[in-house]
């Protein structure tokens, strides 16, 4: 990949996006993508004709295991790296024939931190927001809202190196915030970050979205796409295998997973439910996989009748989890083949 080359021109007024100029403009997708191919120097097919579609306002995510090529389409939807063939559209400005436009529509935050360490937060947004043609007056404003809003104002004038790991995360963000991109895309924003972090960037992410920012984020987290985003496309080998609503997908499974709270400490041996699966967690935690068809009624009924009083439930969080392990498992090629066909 190339180093990110800002466009030539100055960026939108703020919040320039939070009202749609004319009713056209909410049925031009963010990012419409056709058939997009990419095959590396050498021979790497990294992207073998993927086509998806991003709705303006969408909350998007793009799974898929190591080397399915979500990098790579970040990268030429971000005119990092040249694509082979294929057409890419940004608010229908197409990159091939007008880079700067799109690329001026876009904010996007890398894996890697990228930002110099030995600079302060507001110098680096600033900066930032120079390199991209914004008057430094204004880039003070915006940049003193994004480090509140990334809750990094009492940050604002501290080396950077200094921060934490979870900071330095909001700092990107941030960062990729100051041209006040319609379409914000982020490569696994939270990989290698713990739950607890983890969680305060998801509140941020949720707030851009809220305000009116077209997100896209790759992740290894299933459950941070099933908390996230409600449309998602799962990609392997280069081929989209899966893509539409989050929650039509994780219908389709028919196992249904919950986690039940009891009020006592549970029995030695627990009852056994026909059809329905269940393992102890710990001393008051039972964990049950269960078809969803099945009458939960008869469950609670067979639970009362071993005595055992459940005080909560709530879903278990790996359903997503199944559906990836069955769209991209070594058996799911002819599942693969009959999904493309059919596209
Ligand atoms: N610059 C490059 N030159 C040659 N091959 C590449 C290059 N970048 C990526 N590839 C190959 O293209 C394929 C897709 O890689 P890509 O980085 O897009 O996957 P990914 O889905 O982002 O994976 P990960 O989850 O590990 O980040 C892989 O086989 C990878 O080795
Ligand atoms: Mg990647």
């Amino acid at each position: 990949m190339t180093d990110h080359t800002p466009p030539s021109a100055v960026a939108g007024t703020p919040a320039a996006h939070a009202t749609p100029a004319s009713p056209d403009a909410e049925r031009v997708p963010a990012l419409s993508v056709q058939d997009l191919h990419k095959t590396y120097d050498g021979g790497v097919q990294a992207l073998k004709g993927v086509s998806l579609e991003v709705r303006p306002g969408d909350f998007y995510a793009l799974l898929g295991p190591n080397g399915a090529g979500k990098s790579t389409l970040i990268g030429i939807v971000s005119s990092l790296v040249n694509k082979t063939s294929g057409q890419v559209r940004l608010f229908g400005v197409d990159i091939a024939t007008d880079r700067d436009a799109a690329m001026r529509l876009i904010g996007l935050v890398p894996q890697e931190i990228n930002f110099n360490m030995f600079e302060k937060p507001l110098d680096i947004l600033t900066n930032y927001a120079g390199f991209y043609g914004i008057p430094r007056a204004e880039a003070l404003v915006r940049a003193e809202e994004e480090l509140k809003r990334a809750q990094l104002w009492g940050k604002a004038r501290t080396m950077s190196r200094t921060l934490s790991g979870g900071m330095k995360r909001r700092l990107m963000i941030a960062r990729a915030m100051m041209t006040r991109p319609r379409l914000l895309i982020l490569d696994e924003p939270t990989a290698g970050v713990d739950i607890e972090i983890r969680r305060g960037m998801w509140e941020t992410l949720r707030e851009i979205n809220a305000a009116g920012t077209t997100i896209i984020l790759t992740t290894h987290y299933l459950e941070e796409a099933e908390s996230l985003c409600r449309n998602l496309a799962i990609i392997d080998h280069g081929r989209i295998v899966e893509q539409g609503p989050m929650r039509a997908l994780l219908a389709r499974l028919d196992v249904e997973g919950f986690v039940l709270d009891v009020a006592d400490t549970l029995p030695e041996a627990l009852p056994d439910i026909p059809g329905a699966k269940l393992v102890k967690r710990d001393a008051h935690t039972v964990a049950i996989d269960m078809p969803r068809a099945m009458d939960l009624n008869r469950v609670f009924a067979s639970l009362d009748a071993a005595g055992i009083r459940v005080r909560s439930m709530r879903p278990k969080t790996n359903r997503l989890e199944e559906l990836f392990v069955r769209m991209t498992g070594p058996q799911a090629g002819n599942e693969t083949a009959t999904t493309e066909a059919a596209a």
